[in-house]
């Protein structure tokens, strides 16, 4: 087993997987976090699911070679394509993902209006959330969106106040349909870790009696059950909590915009070439 001293490696393709690594932090105070965000080849959510799994692959790969005691998929897009290959590739290290977690929080919630996920179009098209949620819930309707646009405005940190009409627009646009109807599902599930940033937004335009969930929560929770199931989590009383940040490229900007997801500043961010 690995050394439970080790840090864990979080990656996605950008800066969205920030939402899932705060969760993680507020879940396990006591760990150290490597963070890789392949900023270099962003989006991911457009590509084959063969070019992501190869992505995917050298992401983890700087991950492990640095040294980790888990690795975290924290990217919806490479869950869905890459997570069983990942999962063979580095056993018996464990490797955790987002869709099976985000899945089962939405499960949670739905009613028999049932579900609509957002998330990216290679997510969407791959039916990795579909396939998730009906084996929480055979019975489950479940409706799907791609929102690719999202990603790209998150990623400029187009959110809160900035660009505001803009961002609403585009917003309404990945909505249409299910914004004011009566028969609208009432759960909303953000299967894209860029998405977060929106949630009051899309909280206001899906309205009152709607829930909107993501996977962040409920996967930080999976991995701190699991990791302390096996004793891989460190000593409260001797740990120090600390993060590292690495990106494939745009540093600064990565290190400025970063702050929106992770919900606080970023220290310095590494570069790397994967
Ligand atoms: N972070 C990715 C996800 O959660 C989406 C962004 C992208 O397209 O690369 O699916």
């Amino acid at each position: 087993m690995p050394d439970s001293q080790l840090p864990i490696g979080v990656f996605d393709s950008g800066m969205g997987g920030l939402t899932v690594l705060s969760a993680l932090a507020k879940a396990m105070p006591h760990e150290q976090f490597i963070y890789l965000g392949d900023s270099a080849r962003l989006p991911y959510g457009t590509k084959s699911a063969d070019t992501v799994v190869r992505y995917a692959r050298q992401a983890s790969g700087e991950l492990v070679r640095r040294g980790v005691k888990a690795l975290v998929v924290a990217c919806n897009t490479a869950s869905a394509s890459a997570l069983k290959t990942l999962a063979e590739d580095y056993a018996p290290l464990p490797v955790y993902g987002v869709v099976e977690p985000g899945a089962q929080a939405a499960a949670s919630q739905a009613d028999s209006s049932g579900v609509l996920v957002l998330a990216t179009e290679s997510t969407i098209l791959g039916g990795a959330y579909q396939r998730a949620l009906l084996q929480q819930n055979p019975s489950l309707e479940i409706y799907g969106r791609a929102c690719p646009l999202w990603v790209t405005l998150a990623e400029q940190g187009w959110v809160g106040h900035q660009a505001a009409a803009l961002t609403q627009h585009t917003l309404e646009h990945g909505l249409r349909g299910f914004i004011e109807v009566g028969s609208r599902p009432n759960t909303v599930l953000l299967g894209c870790t860029h998405f977060p940033v929106f949630r009051q937004q899309i909280e206001t335009l899906v309205g009152a009696g709607v829930s909107v969930v993501d996977s962040a929560q409920t996967t930080a929770a999976v991995v701190a059950e699991d990791l302390s199931k096996h004793n891989l989590l460190r000593n409260a009383s001797t740990a120090t909590h600390q993060m590292q940040f690495l990106a494939t490229d745009g540093v600064e900007r990565f290190r400025k915009v970063g702050g929106y997801f992770f919900g606080g500043a970023l220290s310095h961010v590494e570069l790397v070439d994967l």
